[in-house]
Order: C-alpha cells, then sequence, then structure tokens
C-alpha cells in the first residue's frame, strides 16, 4: 500500500507552536511533521485554547454548524484550520465555553472541575468533524487520556467509520479516573462498555484504560518504559491490563526536533556553538550566572540544572535532602520548573540557604529553557519513572552533560561514561535513593574537573542523534500493518 494513501488524524490536548505544558506538545508538533516527510497525509487536531486564539496564528473556519453530543446535551462547535510551522493541517475544536479560559488543565494547582466534558466533547467533536470533512483518516492516533475515549468510540457508536486507533501513553501516572455517575458524558453504552474489562476502573471511569483496551494499538514513548509498565512497580495500576495487551504494545523512542533545539542555531541563545568549537557555551554561561544573579565564581565550577514540572515523578525528593552535601562542593544549581506549590517551596527555601550558587525560577518560560540548556554543565533528571524524557536528549545536543536515574527513556537515551574507552554521554543510578544520586553527582564532578575527559563527553553527547526520522518511520510501519491486517 501505498504510504501517501494513508491519512492519519492526530488528536492531542496540546502541541507546539500552539499550546505546551510539557513533552506531549512537543512531539505531537514535530512527530507529524516528520511523518509528513515520509509522504503520510497528516492532520492534527487540538482544543482551540484561548493562548491560541490570542497568537498570531492564521486561522479560517471550516466548519461553522457542528453539532456535538454530550451527556443529554447538543452542543454548538465551530472548526478553524491552521497549519504547523512544517505545513501539516491543524484543526482547532473551537468552543468557548470550554476552551476560552487562562490555562489548559487548571489554574493554580487545580484542575478544572469539568475536564471530563471538556476532553469527551473534544474528542466526540473530531469524530463528528472527521465525518463531514472531505479528509476521511484511516488511523486517529490518540494522545494520553484526553483522547482516550476515542478507541472505544469507534469500536462503539462510531464503528461505521472504519478508522482505526493508534494510542499511545505518555504517561500512565495520570489515568483520567471520573466518577461512575457521569458515564452520560462518555456517550457509550453502558452494559457493553462498563465493566472490569472495558473502561471501568474500580468502580471509577478512567479514560486513560479505555485508550488501552480499545485501541487497535497501544503504544508508549520509550522500549524501556514500555517493559516497565507491565510490571506493578510502574504500572501504577495498569501493569495488568497492559500485560494482558503486551502483543499490541510497543515501545517508540520520542525524537527531538533539533530545528528548535540545537545550539548552533537556538535564536534564543547569545553565542551558537557546536561540538567543533564550544567557546559560545562559556559565553552562554556567564550570561546565564549574571541573568540569574549568581555568583561569578561559579564560571569556573561546575552550573547544574534542572528544567521540569515540579512533580514528584520527577524526583525532587531525592534532591532535596542532598542538597546541603552537594553545595558542598562548590557547585551552582538552577532550576526552572512550575508545578506543586509544595515543592517550590522547599526549593525557594533551599535557595535562601545557599544565595548565590542556587536559583530556582518558577513559572513556564520557554526561552529561559533554552538559554539553561546552553548554560549550564551538568543536566539533573533523577526521575522516579520518566516515560522518555526531552530534556536529556535536548542537553546531550548542547554538551550539557546529564546525570540521570536509569528509568524508561532515561535509560535509554543516556550511556554512562566508561573511563576505559572514554565512550558514553553521562552519568546513571538506578537506585531510587538520593546517596546513589550523590554518588552519580560526585562522579560527575570529578570528571567535570579533567578537561580532555569533559570535552570527550560533551562532543560524544552532541553527536547523538535521536532526530524523529527512525522513530517516524517505526510509526508508519505500525499504521501500515493496521491498514494491511484491516483492523
Ligand atoms: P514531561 O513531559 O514529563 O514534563 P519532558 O522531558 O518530556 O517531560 O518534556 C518537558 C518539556 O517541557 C521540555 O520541552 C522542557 O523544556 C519543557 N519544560 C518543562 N518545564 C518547563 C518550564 N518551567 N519552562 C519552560 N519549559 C519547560
Ligand atoms: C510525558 C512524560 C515524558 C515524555 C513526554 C512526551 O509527559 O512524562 O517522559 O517525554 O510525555 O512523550
Amino acid at each position: 500500500m501505498a504510504v501517501r494513501d494513508l491519512n492519519v488524524l492526530f488528536l492531542a490536548s496540546e502541541a507546539v507552536p500552539f499550546a505546551k505544558t510539557g513533552g506531549l506538545a512537543d512531539v505531537t508538533g514535530s512527530l507529524p511533521g516528520a511523518l509528513k516527510r515520509l509522504g503520510v497525509n497528516v492532520r492534527l487536531a487540538i482544543p482551540f485554547y484561548r493562548t491560541i486564539r490570542e497568537a498570531a496564528f492564521q486561522t479560517r473556519a471550516v466548519l461553522n454548524d457542528l453539532h456535538v453530543p454530550l451527556g443529554r446535551e447538543i452542543l454548538p462547535c465551530r472548526i478553524l484550520e491552521t497549519e504547523t510551522p512544517d505545513k501539516v493541517p491543524v484543526y482547532l475544536v473551537d468552543s468557548p465555553w470550554f476552551y476560552d479560559r487562562p490555562s489548559i488543565y487548571g489554574e493554580g494547582s487545580q484542575d478544572y472541575g469539568d475536564n471530563m466534558e471538556r476532553f469527551c466533547y473534544f474528542s466526540h467533536a473530531a469524530l463528528a468533524m472527521s465525518q463531514r470533512l472531505s479528509f476521511r483518516p484511516d488511523i486517529i492516533h490518540c494522545h494520553d487520556w484526553q483522547t482516550g475515549l476515542v478507541p472505544a468510540l469507534l469500536k462503539g457508536p462510531f464503528r461505521q467509520m472504519g478508522a482505526s486507533s493508534v494510542f499511545t501513553i505518555h504517561n500512565v501516572g495520570y489515568k483520567g479516573l471520573f466518577p461512575e455517575w457521569r458515564w452520560d458524558i462518555t456517550g457509550l453504552p453502558w452494559e457493553e462498555f462498563f465493566h472490569a474489562e472495558g473502561v471501568e476502573y474500580w468502580g471509577l471511569i478512567s479514560l486513560l484504560k479505555s485508550g488501552i483496551v480499545y485501541s487497535d494499538a497501544v503504544t508508549t514513548v520509550s522500549p524501556t518504559y514500555a517493559q516497565e509498565i507491565q510490571r506493578p512497580e510502574y504500572g501504577m495500576g495498569m501493569d495488568g491490563i497492559l500485560r494482558h495487551r503486551q502483543v499490541f504494545l510497543r515501545g517508540i523512542l520520542n525524537g527531538a526536533d533539533y530545528r528548535l533545539w540545537n545550539p548552533s542555531s537556538d535564536p534564543h541563545i547569545l553565542s551558537h556553538y557546536g561540538p567543533e568549537e564550544m567557546s559560545g557555551k562559556k559565553v552562554c554561561k556567564e550570561a546565564l550566572l549574571r541573568e540569574l544573579n549568581l555568583d561569578g565564581s561559579m564560571a569556573e565550577r561546575p552550573l547544574l540544572a534542572i528544567i521540569s514540572r515540579l512533580d514528584n515523578q520527577k524526583g525532587f525528593d531525592l534532591l532535596l535532602p542532598i542538597l546541603d552535601a552537594l553545595f558542598a562542593m562548590d557547585v551552582g544549581l538552577v532550576v526552572l520548573g512550575s508545578g506543586d506549590g509544595h515543592i517550590q517551596w522547599l526549593l525557594q527555601e533551599a535557595e535562601r540557604r545557599h544565595s548565590g550558587r542556587m536559583r530556582t525560577h518558577t513559572g513556564f518560560d520557554e526561552p529561559l529553557a533554552h538559554r539553561i540548556l546552553a548554560g549550564a554543565d551538568l543536566f539533573l533528571n533523577p526521575s522516579r519513572y520518566e516515560p522518555c524524557g526531552l530534556t536529556q536528549i535536548y542537553a546531550l545536543k548542547y554538551g550539557t552533560v546529564p546525570v540521570v536515574r536509569g528509568t524508561g527513556g532515561l535509560e535509554d537515551t543516556v550511556h554512562p561514561l566508561d573511563y576505559g574507552t572514554g565512550e558514553g554521554t553521562g552519568f546513571k543510578f538506578y537506585p531510587y535513593d538520593g546517596w546513589a544520586f550523590f554518588g552519580a553527582l560526585r562522579e560527575a564532578v570529578a570528571a567535570y574537573y579533567n578537561p580532555p575527559l569533559w570535552r570527550r563527553l560533551q562532543t560524544n553527547g552532541m553527536h547523538t542523534d535521536y532526530s524523529w526520522d527512525r522513530s517516524a518511520g517505526d510509526y508508519l510501519e505500525l499504521y501500515q500493518s493496521l491498514k494491511v491486517a484491516g483492523k
């Protein structure tokens, strides 16, 4: 079957450059472009959030009179069209009631109380839209719980569409759980779908489980995570169902969009550099120290960095207790993060104790993320679990040596330094233990003071290639196998 005959519709709750809270948006923003380059006829649909409305994207209305059933109501919907920088068409599902809000998922640390309605509406609207447009998807590729209803709808009320579904788990920790009395919102027949082999999860509705159970193929974002989530320690209560669907589950490693994340062309950094000419990195480090008002002496000491959601997933409970020991090694630390208020408070508290050497910048700041990647020496990812992780992949390209816990995509993308051969790209530890993390950091700091070794580590990392091309090929192969099987 010719690739160009393959119509694929991506459904996601966020995508770069339109709306982003984390790595999901990086993936859904660039994977469609990589598939397009392979010849796939791919399109994307996302909600039309306020941030998109207020930005200067060119849009045109393609459907003004769509009606979307939600529970007992039929709600109006408008579909606008725009495109990604790769010229992938993007449908924007417009409902001011649901999406014209300050944020994507919630405000403060509180999720919007009607997120079930907001994303079930999005799922129904995307399918209703697909029935009206001339673009008929062969495959609907859904991402995370927000679109987990779609595979079930395609096996139920939308069966006649004949589309197959792929469901990608970016994080099994977000199960999309809602009380059973809200079932009507799903639009699914109760007897057929609300049971232990279906959408039910311990008496609740789980939209993540819906995606896992009813899709024709399940993927997750690294090979190691695909194995881990089939075990109780990492499956977060979904391991049983994932083992059950084992033959339909595979891990495809995320890629990086090196057009956006590359120190040789990054518009956000003061001086460009590459593996052959590193002097720009020093300029970026000095600029970062000045910008964050850190002690100038840090220019000659290791500067450590974290860019992350402030969430238990990311290992802050390992970092915080070892901070005093860490600063005793005379290092600097920069944290850019947003999320959990308690983690933020603890970090700010630590900053007060180590002023001049530690800076916590709270909020979501994309340009600053680039400047930190370029200016820091070491990048820390002590995650409790990490489905893929993109920041360590970006850090490698910026010559910022990663220190990671060997889990999920961190295990797959960072290779420990081999002192014999000089191969390897970073430092790793395995037990979820602060002192194991400290041991890896101590080793990394010692390597920093050995310039030839350090330079070797940096260049090894900068030569790594996790561009999307290979992973996009894996997705294409999967789509083709589903289409051939007529699933
Ligand atoms: P996750 O999706 O679990 O948050 P990833 O490593 O896959 O983790 O992706 C995180 C993405 O979000 C990266 O592009 C990273 O640069 C970005 N990011 C995270 N926190 C912030 C922040 N506070 N400001 C700017 N960018 C951030
Ligand atoms: C999730 C995961 C992260 C992954 C990202 C993109 O947010 O936490 O590890 O890189 O999705 O797939």
